[in-house]
C-alpha cells in the first residue's frame, strides 16, 4: 500500500510575509496531523528555502526545491547544486517540470542527469513527465511519457525505487482543464508497467502523482484511481484551505 503523497509547488510565487502567513495558516488548520499518515512536502523558490525550513521545523512536512543543477559545483552562474539544497534541508527536488522543459529547453537527458544528481545528494527527485496539448490531440500522450520516463530509467537503472514520478499533462497545468480520472489512470498505469519492466518491486512502491489543475472539487475522483498515489499541486498549494482539502481528499 503506497501512502498518499501531496507535494505543493509554489512555482515563482511568495514573499517573506506571505510565506509566513500561508504556512502558519496551514499548520493552524492541522496539516501536521495529516503529515503523520501522508507524505507532504512544499517545493518553494530557492530564496525562501531557509525561511520555509524554519517555519516547517518539526511539522512533519518536508521541504523541497523546484530545480537543481546536474553539476556538483563549478562555473555555472545562477545554478544551484544538489548538495547545496540538501544542506539547506531539502528532501525533495522537482526535475523536468514542463515549465523548465518549455521555457528553459530542458531535454530528457538533462532531466535524467538532474534526477541522478538529486539522488547522489540523498534527495528524492520528483520527475515530471507529460504531453503537450498538441501531442494530446494527436493521441501521442503515451508515446511521449514513455520516452520521457525511458531516458530516466536508462540513466538511473536500479535507483528508480528512490524517486517520485509526476504525470502532468501540460494542457492541464494552470488551465482548469483536467483529464478524466480514467484517462489519467491509463497514463499512470502505463508508467508503472514501464517501471515494472526494469524493477517490479520498485514499480509497486514508487509514488506516481497527478498534477494539473488539481483542486479540492476534482481531487477525490482522481486520487481514487489505483495508480494515482497523490498530487503535485501548483495553484491550490498557495491557499491553506485548498491545500488542506486536497490532503484530505483521498
Ligand atoms: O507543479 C504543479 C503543476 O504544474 C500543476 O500546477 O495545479 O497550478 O495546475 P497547477
Amino acid at each position: 500500500m503506497r501512502p498518499l503523497t501531496i507535494i505543493g509547488n509554489w512555482k515563482m510565487n511568495g514573499s517573506l510575509s506571505a510565506n509566513q502567513q500561508l504556512i502558519q495558516a496551514m499548520l493552524g488548520l492541522g496539516l501536521t496531523d495529516l503529515a503523520k499518515s501522508a507524505r507532504l512536502a512544499l517545493c518553494v523558490p530557492y530564496p525562501y528555502l531557509i525561511q520555509v525550513a524554519d517555519l516547517l521545523a518539526n511539522s512533519g512536512i518536508a521541504l523541497g526545491a523546484q530545480d537543481v543543477s546536474d553539476h556538483p559545483n563549478g562555473a555555472y552562474t545562477g545554478d544551484v547544486s544538489a548538495n547545496m539544497l540538501q544542506e539547506l534541508g531539502c528532501q525533495y527536488v522537482i526535475v523536468g517540470h514542463s515549465e523548465r522543459r518549455q521555457y528553459h529547453h530542458e531535454g530528457d537527458g538533462l532531466v535524467a542527469r538532474k534526477a541522478k544528481a538529486a539522488l547522489q545528494a540523498n534527495m528524492t527527485p520528483i520527475i515530471c513527465v507529460g504531453e503537450t496539448e498538441e501531442e494530446h490531440d494527436d493521441g501521442k500522450a503515451l508515446v511521449v511519457v514513455r520516452r520521457q520516463l525511458q531516458a530516466v530509467l536508462d540513466l538511473l537503472q536500479g535507483q528508480v525505487a528512490s524517486c517520485v514520478l509526476a504525470y502532468e499533462p501540460v494542457w492541464a497545468i494552470g488551465t482548469g482543464k483536467v483529464p478524466t480520472p480514467a484517462q489519467a489512470q491509463d497514463v499512470h498505469r502505463e508508467l508503472r508497467l514501464q517501471l515494472a519492466k526494469f524493477d517490479a518491486e520498485a514499480a509497486s512502491k514508487v509514488a506516481i502523482l497527478y498534477g494539473g489543475s488539481l483542486k479540492p472539487d476534482n481531487a477525490k475522483d482522481l486520487l481514487a484511481m489505483p495508480d494515482i498515489d497523490g498530487g503535485l499541486v501548483g495553484g491550490a498549494s498557495l491557499n491553506a484551505q485548498d491545500f488542506l482539502a486536497l490532503c484530505q481528499a483521498s
